[in-house]
């Protein structure tokens, strides 16, 4: 059981014998229980403050009668400190209760049942037809594809979906360029690039000629009406796109459950915008149709422009509806920086006017926005980064790292890129996902201090420490040898282990696990440094060793949840 639910429990239970009625259950005990700051004050801390409004009593008062009614028990001593009921965790207690439960079950150490049942969508990547994949969707990308597993891990269905780009004007301007001054094999060659070309060439050339526009629109009409010469181009440039874009997520291991995206729901406006009208909630204006959003302090909502043409909005709204219906979803989640958050505003509003009470269930999971070396990210001025080139030279570093430290490994390109883009990869998820990213190339290259790849090597040195204990003599554990500081906080760190899972999904926060995983690797190299692990003594040296192997495990599932790999060896 998770240290928190049992102490949790604990003190429920005596908060009913001392005053009955006005107890708090385990649940609302759960949310207050806090981690002091410093960890000689204790392990977990009760804060009854929020008790002692309940209880027209001073906290300090609370605090000394939890103390008194729960004592000493099993697993850990208390002492009230002011207005906070302290914890000392019992580490022999602790070892035995934790070491064994993570290492029965390898790879699910706080793998839960928590989302039987359910179901989440996430929306992630979502990448535009026609663009090549660069720093800025990084974020979505990887954010989405940890909290996928971090949800599979508790026990949800997840549905990973990628919301193509892939409707709009531009691509009747993109056939029109190509058609013009296009080759099929240049274009087959060059992939998106060669299309970026020929999009840039036609804003180029309408300066002079105005008509292109006219064409290019006339193009876009007719994919709209299903022009088969019209739709065979487009959806060639859509398997270019797709194609150039599933390398990057082979070499980042990334997946998707669906590729609908904008262009999936032409045949599922007519039901939004019928619906709208019906609920009256349709107004004309300017021409336009909108959903009047000013009573909630929002601009309108559009959903037909004034050529009847429908709108990122109204297909947002026509994927939602789709999305419940096809997947009963519990929660449907948007991972989108946050320049979106209006867009979303306003489409989870309308759906709520339409009286959909599951509009609860809708989450914009946003995220601060990427620039390049302190400025805005743009193409034309070069200040921009493809994500295959970086994870390239990210993989050529580690390799040369490896080819200086560790000549002699094994696949060492292999590894190489595990550690180059573990390093991308922790980066990115190592912030809370609301703060503004600055790209550095040499900090996204950087292998040394709180990155992916130091929790890596901590991962291959456990991995180490194992295979060189092999032929030691099979011993009975001795869980009283790691009740020392040094064994103190990775035992803590693993028991705490499963909290942090729930934490970060929860807040859909996978910088929480980062967090938790590197301070694991921090925790186990100090008790490395201090401790000899093949001890003479059987029981200290297999008790040692049991704790090397769930370490290596909890650290091997954390680096898996935010989506990042580990080498035995490196
Ligand atoms: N393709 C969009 C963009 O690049 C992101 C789509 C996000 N998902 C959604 N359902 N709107 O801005």
């Amino acid at each position: 059981m998770h240290i928190k639910t049992r102490i949790a429990a604990q003190i429920s239970q005596s908060l009913t014998t001392l005053y009955g009625q006005e107890a708090l259950d385990p649940a609302a005990v759960a949310a207050l229980l806090e981690t002091p700051p410093d960890p000689a004050m204790g392990d977990c801390a009760f804060p009854c403050f929020t008790l002692a409004r309940t209880l027209r009593k001073a906290p300090p008062m609370i605090a000394q009668a939890l103390a008194e009614a729960i004592g000493n028990r099993g697993f850990a001593q208390t002492r009230a400190t002011g207005g906070y009921l302290n914890f000392f965790l019992n580490l022999r207690q602790l070892a035995e209760d934790t070491v064994p439960a993570v290492l029965a079950n390898p790879g699910r150490w706080g793998a839960s049942d928590l989302g039987a049942g359910k179901t989440v969508c996430l929306d992630y990547s979502s990448i535009n037809i026609a663009k090549r994949f660069h720093i800025g969707h990084l974020t979505t990308t990887m954010l989405g594809h940890a909290l996928r597993r971090i949800y599979t891990h508790l026990g949800y269905t997840a549905v990973g979906i990628n919301h193509l780009g892939d409707w709009g004007t531009q691509f009747g301007k993109m056939i029109c360029a190509f058609l013009r001054w296009g080759s099929k094999q240049e274009v087959e060659q060059g992939g998106v690039g060669a299309l970026v070309d020929l999009y840039v060439r036609f804003h180029g050339e309408v300066e002079n000629d105005p008509t292109l526009e006219d064409e290019g629109r006339a193009w876009f009409k007719r994919i709209e009406d299903g022009d088969p010469q019209a739709l065979a181009i487009f959806n060639w440039f859509k398997d270019l796109t797709l194609r150039d874009a599933q390398r990057v997520y082979d070499l980042l291991g990334v997946s998707f459950d669906s590729y609908a995206g904008e262009s999936f729901y032409n045949d599922k406006m007519d039901r939004v915008v019928d619906e709208l009208r019906a609920k009256g909630l349709l107004v004309e204006s300017q021409g336009a149709w909108v959903v009047d959003l000013s009573a909630y302090k929002m601009p309108p909502c559009i959903i037909l422009k004034k050529d009847g043409a429908t709108l990122y909005a109204t297909r947002d709204i026509a994927a939602a509806l789709y999305r419940k219906d096809t997947y009963g979803f519990a929660k449907s989640l948007y991972i989108v920086a946050y320049q979106q958050d209006l867009h979303f505003k306003q489409v989870f509003k309308t759906i709520e006017l339409m009286g959909y009470p599951w509009y609860q269930e809708l989450e914009h999971v946003s995220f601060g926005m990427v620039s390049y070396e302190g400025q805005t990210l743009s193409t034309r001025k070069g200040h921009i980064v493809y994500l295959e080139d970086l994870l390239q030279r990210a993989t050529e570093k580690a390799l040369a790292i490896i080819e200086e430290k560790s000549p002699g490994l094994e696949n060492k390109r292999e590894v190489a890129r595990q550690v180059g883009i573990g390093a991308v990869i922790y980066a990115d998820l190592q912030n809370n996902r609301i703060k503004d990213v600055d790209f550095w190339w040499d900090r996204a290259l950087q292998f040394d201090g709180e990155t992916g790849p130091y929790v890596q090597y901590t991962h291959a040195r456990c991995c180490a420490v194992l295979r060189k204990a092999l032929d030691a003599p099979a011993a009975a554990p001795d869980w009283a040898s790691l009740d020392d500081e040094e064994a103190r906080q990775p035992l803590l760190l693993l028991a705490r282990f499963p909290d942090a899972v729930q934490e970060a999904a929860q807040r859909n926060e996978p910088s929480i696990l980062t967090r938790h995983t590197t301070l694991l690797a921090q925790a186990y190299n100090k008790f490395y440094y201090e401790r000899r692990i093949l001890d003479d003594n059987p029981g200290t040296a297999a008790a040692r060793l049991a704790l090397t192997r769930a370490v290596r495990d909890v650290l091997r599932t954390g680096l898996y949840l935010i989506g990042i790999e580990a080498p035995e060896r490196m």
